[in-house]
Formats: C-alpha cells, structure tokens, sequence
C-alpha cells in the first residue's frame, strides 16, 4: 500500500517527528510505501510531491518546521477541488492519507472522508491546544516553555528600570499558551481571549503591584480584547494572502497603562518565535506517538479518525466530533490561577 502524508495550517514543532514516527513504522512494520504532500492540502491538488522514505526521516527528529512544508490552502474552495484530489491519489496509487493539522486542516479530512470516502486518518497539530478531543497537541509544550524562558528574562529587565513590561503571546481564540506560561513565569497578569478584560482593573493590579515595590509583568494573549469594546482591537483583518492579522493588543495596552497609571510600560510580542525551532522532549514524545498509532489506524483500515492523547493513552476519535468545537479554557481554572495577579 502506498501512503500519502501532508502537513497543513500553521507549522509547530513536533510536525517532523509525526513524519518521522509514521514513515518508520510504516516502512518497518508493515512494509508500506510513502509519498509526502508539500504544502498541505496544495499537494494533492496539483500532485506536487516529495521523496518521503526511511533516509528522507533520517535526522528530522529533532528539527523544527515540517520537511514537507505547510499552507492554510482548503480544497473546497476551489471548483474542481475535490475531483482533483481524488484524481490525483488515483493517479499515484494512493490508498490512504494521514493528514496532520489542526482545525481547518482535519475540518477538511473530515468532509474528505464523510461526504466522498477518500481514505483519510488525522493527527492533531497547534501549539495553541486549542483542539477539543485531545488532552494536549504537541508544539503547545515547546511554546510554553519558549513564552516561560522569556517572561523570566523580562521579570529582570523591567525591575532593573521599575517598568511595566506587557508579553503579548499567540493564541487567537484561546488563551492556553498565556495561561501556562504566565502561571510558570510568575506573571501579575494574565488576559485571556475567553475573559474580556478590564483596563481599570488591570491598572488596580499594577500600582499594587508596585506598592510592593516589584515591577509588574502583563501576559495578553494576541486575541484578548478590553470590556464595553473601548477600542475595536479584535478588528480580524485580512492580508494580501487572506489569511488573518489582529491588530496589537500588547501595544494597545502598553499605552493604556501609561495613561492610566503613569507608570512606564513596554511591550514585547513574541510571535513566531513561539512556533520555530526544536520541539521539547515531550513534544517529541506526544508526536511520535501520535505517528505511530496513525500508522497503526490506516492498518486497522479505521479512517475518518483523529489520533488523540487522553491521559497517558493514544486513542481514535472520530475526525468529525474532533472538529466540531474549540477547547477554550474554563472560567473556573481562569479563576483559580488569578489569585496571583496583582
Ligand atoms: O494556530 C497557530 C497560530 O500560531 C496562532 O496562535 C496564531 O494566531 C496564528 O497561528 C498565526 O498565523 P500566521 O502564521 O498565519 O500568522
């Protein structure tokens, strides 16, 4: 049998240990043959293909990225989207795909597998762990850990000058990365897209943060935005490549508190760095064995499933129900975590 495989949406580290997982036991266990997809979805559509066997995984493990590239390109919105897929596996003799992405990437394995039965198995993919039917997804560990190692280095320059210094992190729709890292890097502030925040109230949280003669760190997730929509910051432009931009909440609030408390502040978005570079052990681990049990389900011929982690276990959840909603952080666990701000 030969396998298709393609990473899509935004890169995370962790995507090159999938493909590594996938291609090992494929080739080694069930004598399986690859074919790597570039560019997401974008591959099958224009058969654009790459060499994906035991040497092309040789020394990926540690690499951050995907050897196969990535895109956000989505099949249905081109006429002919799906007669060219289906043409196209046909045309190298494709008998199933493992598709790795988060939402819109498997939103599209989904309809691919229930409305046309194209072969597909999913495997979950953001650093934003935002991906209901699975505990974690791999690149979320490694993102903390990058967003952590920079608000310690900030705790230490903004006590140096008494500033106020704001850490604006990736997550548009949820606020896991500024949960975890906030809580691990001892913010006095964390704000959450599923909270609306007030600007008052995080000025209160500040000056007393500085009556007690320690400079304040303020964790924003890029998707946060102000109560009674004082400024429209969660304005969701579009760039030349349709893809979405918010506009700078970090820089918004940085200004705000200067208003409002007289205090210098300064702000430093992280961004991309949060998705670059090498993935943490545990990334390692969670995506070669989300890898490997792929493999296991296009054996099993078990499709239209995503891999998932519940608990210590990989278990199969059906591509649909894993699509179907967002996992944002409960209020309650928001709510437990601010006894430290301020
Ligand atoms: O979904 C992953 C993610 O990194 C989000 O946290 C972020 O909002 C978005 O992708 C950024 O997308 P792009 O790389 O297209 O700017």
């Amino acid at each position: 049998m030969r396998i298709g495989v393609l990473t899509g949406g935004g890169d995370c580290p962790g995507l090159n240990a999938v493909i590594r997982g996938i291609v090992r036991k494929g080739v080694q266990e069930y004598g399986y043959e690859f074919v790597g997809y570039r560019d997401g979805w974008r591959g099958p559509l224009e058969n654009d293909t790459v060499r994906l066997d035991i040497p092309a995984v040789r020394g990926i493990l540690p690499r951050g990225g995907t050897i196969l590239g990535s895109s956000r390109t989505n099949p249905f919105e081109r006429a002919d989207g799906i007669h060219r897929i289906r043409e196209n596996l046909a045309d190298l003799d494709v008998g199933a795909l493992v598709a790795i992405g988060g939402e819109d990437t498997l939103g599209v394995a989904a309809r691919l597998h229930d409305e046309y039965g194209v072969p597909v198995v999913g495997v979950p993919k953001t650093i934003d762990n935002d991906l209901s039917a699975t505990d974690y997804t791999f690149g979320f560990d490694t993102a903390v850990n990058i967003a952590t190692e920079a608000i310690d280095r900030l705790h230490t320059t903004a006590e140096s000058h008494m500033r106020v210094l704001v850490c604006e992190v990736m997550g548009r729709h949820a606020g896991w990365i500024a949960l975890h890292s906030g809580l691990a890097g001892g913010a006095n502030v964390i704000l959450i897209p599923e909270q609306r925040f007030d600007v008052d109230q995080v000025c209160a949280w500040i000056t007393s943060r500085f009556r007690a003669s320690y400079a304040p760190i303020v964790v924003v997730a890029e998707g946060a935005v102000p109560r009674d929509g004082e400024v429209v910051l969660k304005d969701e432009s579009l760039d030349s490549f349709g893809h979405v931009r918010l506009s700078g909440v970090g820089e918004w609030l940085a200004k705000e508190i200067e208003k409002r408390t007289g205090k210098e502040a300064r702000t430093t978005v992280l961004g991309h760095i949060q998705r670059g570079g090498t993935p943490s052990a545990f990334d390692r681990w969670l995506a070669t064995r989300f890898g490997l049990h792929a493999v296991t389900c296009v054996h099993d011929g078990d499709f239209g499933v995503m891999v998932a982690l519940r608990g210590t276990d990989i278990v199969r959840v059906p591509l649909a129900e894993a699509t179907a909603r967002l996992k944002t952080v409960d209020p309650a666990l928001y709510e437990e975590v601010s006894v430290f701000f301020g």
